[in-house]
């Protein structure tokens, strides 16, 4: 039993093994399924959902509008656009049992686990948790769109010791997310603010957090698995957690006299800048764009720019010091400066994380309900690949079993 053999068993494998080498690379590069949802252009940093880039839909669009287009491929008229808003307003309440649940928790319970923990709470109060047709697919996705905010305001709530808002049906998802997490009429510039980040973040392709969601309803699970792995795997530092992580380096940094020495230090002892790189883009992510431009704007505002030109003299050092390495494609990301924005929002650092889920929520339902109806492809796939053995071996008979009495102590 001593070491390990690598083995390749059958047949189907050894072909397999011979076509493609795809072990331990995380996947890149590799296409596991067409989407008819959004794409991703890493070399040319573009993004678009359902055909209509980035910068369009950030400029002119709203997130109710944009969870519309991402679940029914096609922009709404005005009267379709009214309903779906209504259908998610009157989706908002949650049943009590629900808080009561969360308000047993540790207080100290990180937000993301209390998110990820109240996704089967919901399920159990889902009325078309067992109806897998489109429509109640569809009555689950505005379910959940609609709640997961209020769950994570909720819990901010719960755990300062306050009792959760009840939701303001006059006010838009962003305008009602604020207002349930603070309890004060939201500032209209920095409702208007989330309302584009949560478009900016709505969806993103096959990334980790959307595959895992897709890869749990493969195996014909309801909804609500498939979000509750995708709260998982956002939570992750080298995905959605790394929102929290960039600003934890801003305030650490925030009396650094020497920027550049730290990134470099930080480089040369192999650690990577949180915020920047990612796993498609090779150029500048689109998203980066606006929310450097709209931590200059809300910091000018609040008088507090300090933290979007600290980030800016990361950015700026890291890229020319990785540059030298021969790193040429590590840019700001997504998260890179959406911390700073947060942050001067009046978000919490680990509630940062659970609002990239009040966005993706949307492109995650989108996906679970591509995947279950196999809306971009012939017929729904179960999810399986194939892993190769390298443990020990003993032949085919396998090692002999001995009892635990028997083994040697
Ligand atoms: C997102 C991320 C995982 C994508 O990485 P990837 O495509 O798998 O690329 P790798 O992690 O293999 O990185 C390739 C090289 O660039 C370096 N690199 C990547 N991102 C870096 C960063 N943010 N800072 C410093 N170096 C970085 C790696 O160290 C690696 O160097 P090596 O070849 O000498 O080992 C990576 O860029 C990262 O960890 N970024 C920080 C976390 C983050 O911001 N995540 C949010 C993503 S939206």
């Amino acid at each position: 039993m001593d070491g390990a053999t690598k083995v390749i068993t059958t047949e189907e494998e050894k072909k397999t093994a011979a076509v493609v080498r795809l072990k331990n690379i995380g996947l890149r590069g590799v296409t596991v399924a067409d989407t008819k949802i959004s794409h991703v252009d890493g070399e040319n940093g573009i993004l678009i959902y359902r055909g209509y880039r980035i910068e369009e839909l950030a400029q002119g669009s709203t997130f109710e509008e944009t969870a519309y287009l991402l679940h029914y491929d096609e922009l709404p008229t005005e009267d379709a656009l009214q309903k779906f808003r209504k259908k998610l307003i009157e989706a908002r309440p949650i049943p009590e049992f629900v808080f009561c649940a969360l308000k047993n928790l540790p207080k100290e319970s990180r937000p993301m686990d209390v998110l990820q923990a109240a996704i089967p709470i919901l399920a159990t109060a889902d009325e078309d948790l067992d109806d897998e047709t489109r429509a109640a697919n569809m009555a689950k996705a505005i379910r959940l769109i609609a709640r997961v905010p209020v769950i994570v305001a909720g819990w901010q709530r719960i755990r300062e010791g306050r009792e959760p808002l009840p939701s303001d049906g006059a006010l838009s998802h962003a305008e009602n997310f604020l207002w349930q997490l603070t309890g004060a009429q939201p500032d209209p510039e920095i409702a208007r603010d989330l309302d584009t980040i949560l478009v900016l973040h709505a969806d993103h392709s096959f990334n980790a957090s959307t595959f895992a969601c897709r890869e749990v309803v493969s195996t014909r699970a309801h909804m609500y698995a498939g979000v509750a792995a995708g709260v998982g795997a956002l939570s992750g530092s080298l995905h959605g957690g790394a929102n929290a992580r960039v600003m934890k380096m801003l305030q650490e940094l925030r009396n650094e006299k020497d920027i550049s020495g730290w990134v470099r230090s930080e480089l040369a002892s192999g650690r990577k800048i949180m915020g920047m790189g990612h796993a498609v883009y090779k150029t500048l992510d689109p998203r980066a764009r606006f929310l450097k431009d709209m931590c200059f704007r809300l910091g000018k505002k609040l008088h507090e720019d300090h933290w979007c030109r600290l980030s800016t003299e990361i950015e700026e050092t890291a890229i020319a010091e990785l540059n030298t390495q021969g790193k040429t494609t590590i840019r700001p990301n997504v998260d890179f400066y959406s911390a700073s924005v947060y942050h001067l929002m009046g978000i919490p650092l680990d509630l940062m994380t659970p609002v990239f889920a009040v966005a993706r929520i949307a492109g995650w339902t989108a996906h679970i309900i591509e995947e279950k109806f196999a809306d971009a492809q012939e017929k729904p796939a179960l999810y399986r690949p194939l892993s190769e053995y390298v443990g020990h071996y003993c032949g085919k008979t396998g090692c002999v079993y001995e009892p635990v009495a028997k083994r040697k102590q």
